[in-house]
């Protein structure tokens, strides 16, 4: 008996061993109480940030410093988290955090998307990449988001963050009840959670908190961090043709005698990779049979005012001239056989400044569109790769973009001269960049909603048009693209003009003609972006009042009450405000009408001045002219009263909409120097006040220095 006693001994121990290890290996993994509690410092009024472990490359390393000064005007929330349930857990080869969330709030952000906006129930893996419907997979995978409850996360890190927003439940965690598929009517296959769980492949992480009395000031927040919005040179704001790639100097110069010909407004010619020698991996050498001559070429076109912006990829080709001198500072992989400099060395950097000011920049380029810096990954360098400043392949491909946008955006401003061009991959901290996002993807709806979240991720996008199906199509596009940052024909490929469409010529030219008449209010919009942090071109949801909209007059009293056709009112992605005062509801082929969701207040029709209706669901018949747009109550919209801007003081038109009195800072400085950062640059109030008799007046004050006021003002009156 006491032998078997003494047998069955050192079995019990074993098993009493076995069972403290599993509990432990089980809580290390599953128990919040053993992960750690965040600690959150504030490290600016409303900004608030918390680390652990150690970071690789610091994406806000490429970001300008903050604007101090716009950050203390900001209103002042606390904290939005109880801190205890804000935890972090550093494993062997993850970094991760768990922040809370509530059963009602909704969660923007995360980057450029194409579809949707509101990110709760699903999982994004934040890659740069080409888009391609991976979730989480796209040109500027930005991870900040932001809450319909007014704060915003980043999550600072240059490796791929896998973000789980709102799905997912730990066992130890507030879980709804489990229910029984196969009886229960409430079963879901993605059961509410109360968390955001975020993970990194590395070694620490850094999270900022945002606070902010609204989204929209969350949004400013982040931006004003990020140094503010970009300005860009007016002639940026102007019409882009980018040429066929295999065009020649002669050729550019015959498509300019024709937008002549045909009346339309250019402002940039952009060439494509055949001004290049080689390309697919880049030269960066002008072709000698192409452009003879391009001194001489760029002069041509300067007289002209014709600014030129060249096409170019990062990866460089054996036989360009700064081949030699980049070589040892490019990483172990090839993309198209061209080698890869490695940008985070400052030595990689100066070879390619170096390269660019002499061939390109003294002689008059205007800037670049760096293409395929996303890349799908067989063509880009492996995981695996290795560079020769020691940073990590992976954390390179995600900052790459931002990188190459501040080593141009610094180059360009030591020579005070704003630049504004085109890239196809971006990050954190990008709002202070000179350049804007396109894609290869192309739906035009698809367009329209990543200009919509392109608000929420500190970035820019264009919905180029390249080529259509037929006129009616290539007139939508056309309408989009004149109401966003970048107003471009992308014709690399397609080769067409303008005109193509003979019988929509002129719709087409009308609205080109309407985009550079609002270049005054359009200005001043971006003058918000940079000074305020206000993003140009926003979603609804940015704007106040919107998202606790609670009654939607005129929608079907079944929608009123159905939660579903609230979702679509909340997320709407097919409209957007553009500048302080105007709607912009663009239209898709085939579309006879459409519905327009308006905030609160009276809305006006732009064209004709009519009240149209406030904070209702509108149904507008569509004409093949215009693109609808809505003017709030008191919008005041400066515009030129010719089509092409002056570079200093211009003639202008204001025009007034519904009947509120109000006042528009107008802005203005000499379009192309960073002087305004020195304070040149002149404030124009327009006001618009009830006289004795109860009929509005316009007048204008000049509030500073009044080198760029405007040289007449003619008020009119829309909505009499
Ligand atoms: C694509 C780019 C196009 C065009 C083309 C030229 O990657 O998206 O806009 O530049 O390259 O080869």
């Amino acid at each position: 008996m006491r032998t078997k006693q003494l047998f069955f001994y050192p079995y019990f121990i074993c098993t009493f061993l076995v069972m403290i290890y599993c509990v432990r290996v089980d809580s290390q993994n599953t128990l919040i109480s053993e992960m750690d509690i965040l600690e959150w410092e504030e490290v600016l009024p409303g900004v608030w940030k918390a680390k652990f472990g150690s970071m690789g490359l610091n994406p806000l390393d490429y970001a300008s410093p903050p604007n101090h000064t716009a950050l203390d005007a900001l209103s002042h929330s606390d904290f939005p988290f109880n801190r205890d349930s804000t935890f972090s857990l550093l494993t062997s080869n993850r970094a991760s955090i768990r922040l809370p969330l509530d059963s009602s709030e909704k969660i923007y952000g995360l980057g450029l998307e194409f579809e949707g906006i509101n990110r709760r129930g699903n999982v994004y893996t934040l890659k740069v990449d080409h888009y391609g419907g991976i979730k989480g997979y796209t040109h500027a995978p930005v991870p900040f988001y932001i809450s319909s409850k007014g704060y915003g996360v980043l999550i600072n890190s240059a490796h791929r963050v896998k973000i789980h927003v709102g799905v997912g439940n730990r066992k130890d965690s507030k879980r709804p009840e489990v229910i029984d598929r196969t009886t229960g009517k409430n079963w879901a296959a993605r059961p509410v959670s109360d968390a955001i769980e975020a993970s990194v492949q590395g070694g620490g992480l850094e999270i900022f908190v945002f606070t902010g009395q609204s989204p929209l000031e969350v949004v400013q927040r982040y931006n004003l961090f990020c140094g503010g919005g970009v300005l860009p040179p007016k002639w940026g704001l102007g019409f882009w043709h980018r040429m066929h790639t295999k065009s020649s100097a002669d050729d550019v110069l015959k498509e300019i005698s024709d937008f002549k010909k045909y009346d339309f407004p250019l402002s940039v010619i952009g060439l494509e990779p055949g001004w290049q020698n080689f390309a697919y991996p880049c030269s960066y050498d002008w072709d000698e049979n192409r452009f003879p001559d391009p001194e001489k070429f760029l002069n041509t076109l300067d007289k002209e005012g014709i600014k030129v912006n060249l096409w170019e990829n990062p990866y460089v080709a054996p036989s360009s001239t700064m081949f030699n001198d980049i070589k040892p500072y490019t990483g172990s992989h090839t993309v198209w056989l061209g080698e890869v400099p490695d940008y985070t060395m400052i030595e990689a950097q100066r070879v390619m400044l170096n390269h660019h000011q002499k061939n390109h920049l003294d002689i008059g380029v205007s800037g670049y569109k760096f293409d395929e810096l996303d890349g799908y990954d067989f063509w880009l360098w492996p995981d695996h790769a290795t560079f020769p400043s020691g940073n990590d392949a992976v954390e390179i491909r995600q900052v790459y973009g931002v990188i190459m946008q501040k080593m141009l955006r610094d180059h360009f401003k030591s020579e005070n001269k704003r630049t504004y061009g085109l890239v196809r991959s971006s990050y954190t901290g990008a709002s202070n960049n000179s350049f804007v996002l396109y894609s290869d993807y192309y739906q035009h709806k698809g367009y329209v909603t990543a200009l919509v979240n392109s608000s929420m991720a500190g970035v820019l996008w264009t919905p180029e048009i390249r080529s259509a199906k037929n006129a009616e199509e290539w007139v939508r596009r056309f309408q989009s693209v004149c109401f966003s940052p970048l107003t471009m024909l992308n014709a690399w490929s397609s080769g067409l003009k303008p005109w193509s469409f003979p019988e929509v010529t002129d719709i087409v030219r009308d609205n080109l003609k309407l985009r550079n008449q609002l270049l005054p209010y359009l200005y001043t919009a971006f003058f918000e972006y940079y000074r305020k942090g206000i993003p140009p071109f926003r979603a609804m949801v940015l704007e106040e009042g919107y998202v606790s909209q609670e009654s939607i007059i005129g929608a079907e009293l079944d929608d009123v009450v159905n939660p579903y056709a609230e979702k679509k009112r909340i997320e709407v992605t097919d409209q957007y405000m553009m500048g302080e005062a105007i709607l912009v509801a663009p239209v898709f082929e085939g579309q006879k009408e459409r519905s327009v969701v308006l905030p609160p207040g009276n809305y006006y029709d732009f064209y004709t001045g009519k009240y149209v209706g406030n904070g209702e669901i509108i149904t507008v018949k569509t004409d093949l002219d215009h693109i609808p747009l809505f003017v709030k109550d008191g919008g005041i919209i400066p515009m030129l009263t010719s089509s092409s801007p002056s570079s200093s003081n211009d003639s202008l038109e204001v025009r007034h909409y519904g009947n509120r009195e109000n006042r528009l800072l107008m802005y203005n400085d000499d379009g192309l120097s960073y002087n305004f950062e020195k304070g040149e640059f002149t404030l124009t109030e327009l006001v618009v006040e009830e006289d004795k008799e109860g009929k509005l007046r316009g007048s204008y004050n000049v509030l500073n220095n009044d080198k760029f006021k405007p040289e007449s003002v003619t008020w009119k009156w829309m909505t009499e």
